[in-house]
């Protein structure tokens, strides 16, 4: 029933299928994927949250924390809800999201359209939390205090997330890529923790990284991350560059690309994080992801748990249930008897 729902979308323009899976997971009951899936070699405990399996909704998805209870009950480890902006906002004008058909891809450049803070604080206060819910932080575009915006959303949601992400990474906010320095990051972070002390409710804290980053300014955040002792990173955002579609009609669209054509740029950034980061520091693979031994060699990079987008949008919720067995029947074929075991086991020499 998924896979037909899912092509019927695929006929209509792209964000119109979008706002219609939101309005139909708002509305009608879902079921869930891997009900009947043995999940034993897939549970972590991780920074104080139990993950049933590794994978996770990226970002985007569920922008305005409208339907993350429909995505846990379709069988989600985790759904980070956002990126929301403290004061809602139209974001780029339209069209501005591109299917890239013939590489599984997919360029948005949505540029944080959001609802804002005070429609998400009543969305995830009403709704029952049905899986680990991460909350993404994003600035306004024109705010004249980029910290201060990812402060409002902390405050303001503080009690409704499992952990927060702070996005600057996203290719479509000018300016917000720049905030990847450790200028600009300690004093958020530095506010993040201390709403955390005051709420007396300490979560983790990851940030979410761009892929474009040059490997000097990289290696530079990822060894003041881990000196800051973040909780995680996530690895990575959408990508500016174009790499294997270059050649396609909507290549030259501007926007961040994501899909199958990220996920090489993605993984070697996370082998290289984990070279820095040795296991101090919980790295969640995004990029790319469509197959288990995608899902596997992530973990191999150095990943304790991915997360998807692209592939969801054009498989449905059954590449749930058909990643899982795949990553099962290469954990069999290795004799793995836990995913922890093989987390890291590929890094860079
Ligand atoms: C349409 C679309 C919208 C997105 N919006 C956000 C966002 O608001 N915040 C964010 O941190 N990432 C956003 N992302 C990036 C994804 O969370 C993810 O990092 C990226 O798509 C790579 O994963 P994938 O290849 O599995 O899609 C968006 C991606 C897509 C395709």
């Amino acid at each position: 029933m998924y896979s037909l729902a899912t092509k019927a979308l695929h006929l209509l323009p792209p964000e119109t299928a979008h706002d219609i899976t939101i309005k139909i997971l708002q509305w009608l009951p879902v079921y869930n994927v891997i009900k009947n899936l043995d999940l034993q070699e897939f549970s972590q405990d991780i920074l104080g949250m139990h993950f049933k399996h590794p994978i996770g909704l990226a970002a985007g998805f569920d922008k305005h924390a409208e339907v993350f209870n429909k995505l846990g009950q379709l069988g989600f480890s985790f759904v980070e809800v956002g990126s929301i902006t403290p004061k809602p906002q139209y974001g780029n004008p339209k069209p501005r999201l591109f299917r890239l058909t013939e590489h599984q891809a997919i360029i948005n450049r949505y540029g944080f359209n959001s609802k804002g803070l005070e429609y998400a604080a009543n969305q995830l206060q009403k709704q029952v939390h049905t899986c680990i819910t991460g909350i993404n932080l994003g600035k306004n575009k024109d705010t004249s205090n980029d910290a201060e915006d990812f402060l409002k959303g902390a405050e303001k949601l503080i009690n409704q997330a499992d952990y927060f992400t702070v996005n600057v990474s996203s290719p479509n906010t000018p300016g917000l890529r720049d905030l990847q320095t450790a200028t600009a990051l300690l004093p958020i972070i530095t506010g993040i923790r201390q709403i955390m002390q005051q709420h007396s409710r300490t979560i983790p804290l990851f940030i979410k990284v761009s892929p474009d980053m040059s490997l000097e300014q990289e290696t530079t955040l990822f060894e003041f991350l881990t000196e800051q002792a973040i909780d995680g990173i996530i690895i990575s955002n959408t990508t500016t560059r174009r790499i294997g579609v270059e050649t396609h009609l909507n290549s030259a669209i501007q926007g961040g690309l994501s899909g199958p054509p990220l996920r090489a740029l993605s993984n070697a950034m996370l082998q290289r994080a984990y070279k820095i980061t040795r296991g101090r520091v919980i790295l969640m693979g995004c990029g790319g992801i469509s197959s288990g031994k995608d899902i596997y060699e992530k973990l191999c990079a150095g990943a304790n748990l991915v997360q998807l987008y692209t592939a969801f949008v054009y498989q449905g919720p059954s590449i749930l249930k058909r990643v899982l067995l795949e990553l099962k029947m290469l954990l069999v074929k290795n004799g793995i008897k836990n995913i922890t075991e093989i987390i890291g086991s590929n890094p860079i020499k």
